[in-house]
């Protein structure tokens, strides 16, 4: 992979103060999250999916790869071109054939726990593994409903990959309550369940983000989402259905819109619109963390496309102040933490983000964004599952070179520090960008930015 060869020469870029304001108005890449299950759910289907806007970074092809091998045929429309636009033939429910390799996932924890639902209850058998970061993250979460369907799974110590699966051959239909919030566990069973005879459910004491049931719904499939106690969410499809190709447009992606958005309004000066980014409410915590925090942002032309909700979203700069963020609120913003963690940098006064424990088990590694901050001088400190940092609403100070193990957010949310900050800031790998944001430092410099390429 990418990552690994990166090691050896990692591209170590440097964001200094921008000279001026960022002003622009831009698009952000396709969300992820709808990519992979454009292409699972594709696949899945009868007939030819039309995709357009499909993020082409490196977890999402990851994803097309893997489902090429289980049999599908998930390609640019124009081969060779890389403009977002993708075909998938679908095999139909039961069609994935035995892969002849190992499925590698890279660095992609959506792709891996989403494709094992779909494995789970195919009766074959396949091999998967990823990159450093995503061989360290557990799988346990999903294997365990899985087995309850009939799966069988090998996996390391901690259910780590690489890990063998061989699908049941009569699965059977659960109802399985998510220990945690977390969507891609809730997404896999439900991946499980439309190849198993009956209904699955899965429960959710705390509503994760829906874009699987919207897009089965988007399908053809039908799903019952009920309410349950305590502002939860019992969701159930039936098996077998019928899923026939239907076209899709994938929408910015919110988790992505986030590192300009900020960046916007932490450079003095700046005015900043990024169009058509998905604004599904599952996933804007961040907004409604940011204007707590005193943020100028206005959703604008807002609109449904392919069944979810788009806006332009306009962001200026302005003074923040520090907020108390709770932990209910995590799972609608559960990826954008590094980020929001550098705007608290910028503000003034005591920004506490509470229940952060999932963020151990991702990616962006609670301790990581701490040790970055404290290296640029702001003032942070880690409280159980708390993060809390201190700013004095003034520039803060930088001069840092950050460790971002892997990880794409960290990379990008110490960039847009660096743009902010009184001394440059230096990353160390900015390769795994790529797999979420591909283009991501050309489009910060376009709108004023400061960040020089090296290494
Ligand atoms: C995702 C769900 C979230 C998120 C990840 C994408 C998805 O993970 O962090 O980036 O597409 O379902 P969890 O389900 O582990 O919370």
């Amino acid at each position: 992979m990418a990552h690994s060869a990166s090691l050896l020469s990692p591209a170590s870029p440097t964001a200094a103060q921008a000279s001026g304001p960022l002003i622009g108005t831009i698009r952000v890449p396709g969300d992820k999250s709808i990519s992979h299950r454009a292409l699972m759910l594709g696949a899945l289907a009868i007939g030819r999916t039309e995709i357009t806007g499909l993020l082409e970074g490196e977890d999402v092809l990851a994803t097309a790869a893997a489902l090429n091998a289980l049999g599908a045929n998930a390609a640019p429309a124009e081969k060779g071109r890389r403009d977002g636009r993708w075909t998938v033939d679908g095999i139909g429910i039961g069609g994935l054939a035995e892969p002849e390799n190992l499925l590698d996932l890279g660095n992609s924890g959506t792709s891996a726990r989403l494709l094992l639902g779909m494995l789970a209850s195919h009766p074959i058998t396949a091999f998967v593994t990823g990159d450093a970061s995503l061989r360290r993250r557990p799988m346990g979460r999903v294997v365990e409903p899985l087995s309850r369907i009939g799966a069988r799974f090998v996996t390391r110590e901690g259910a780590r990959l690489p890990l063998a699966v061989s699908g049941a051959t009569i699965p059977v239909p659960i109802s399985y309550r998510l220990p945690v919030p977390s969507a891609q566990v809730k997404s896999a069973v439900l991946l499980a369940g439309l190849n198993t005879p009956g209904a699955t459910t899965v429960v959710e004491p705390q509503p994760t983000r829906d874009h699987t049931e919207r897009m089965l719904c988007h399908f053809g499939a039908s799903v019952a989402i009920e309410p349950e106690g305590g502002g939860g969410r019992r969701v159930t499809v039936e098996g077998f259905p019928e899923l026939a190709a239907a076209p899709i447009i994938v929408p910015g992606d919110p988790s992505s819109a986030a590192f300009p958005l900020v960046a916007a309004l932490i450079v003095a000066g700046s005015d900043v619109t990024i169009e058509g980014v998905g604004i599904n409410p599952l996933r804007t915590g961040l907004l409604d963390c940011l204007r707590e925090m005193g943020a100028d942002i206005s959703l604008l032309n807002e609109r449904e496309e392919g069944g979810e909700p788009v806006a332009d979203v306009r962001a200026r700069a302005g003074a923040l102040a520090g907020a108390d963020i709770p932990a209910e609120r995590a799972p609608r913003m559960i990826d954008e933490y590094p980020i929001l963690a550098v705007a608290a940098a910028c503000a003034r006064g005591r920004t506490v983000m509470r229940g952060l424990a999932e963020l151990r088990v991702k990616e962006s590694d609670l301790s990581g964004i701490a040790a970055g901050l404290d290296s640029c001088g702001v003032s942070v400190a880690v409280d159980g599952d708390n993060l809390i940092v201190e700013g004095d609403g003034g520039p803060p100070t930088g001069g840092a070179f950050i460790e971002t193990r892997l990880d794409h957010r960290m990379g990008m949310a110490f960039l847009v520090l660096g743009l902010a900050s009184r001394l440059p800031v230096r990353i160390d790998d900015a390769t795994p960008i790529a797999t979420s944001f591909p283009g991501f430092i050309g489009m910060m410099n376009g709108l004023g930015g400061a960040i020089a390429e090296e290494g």
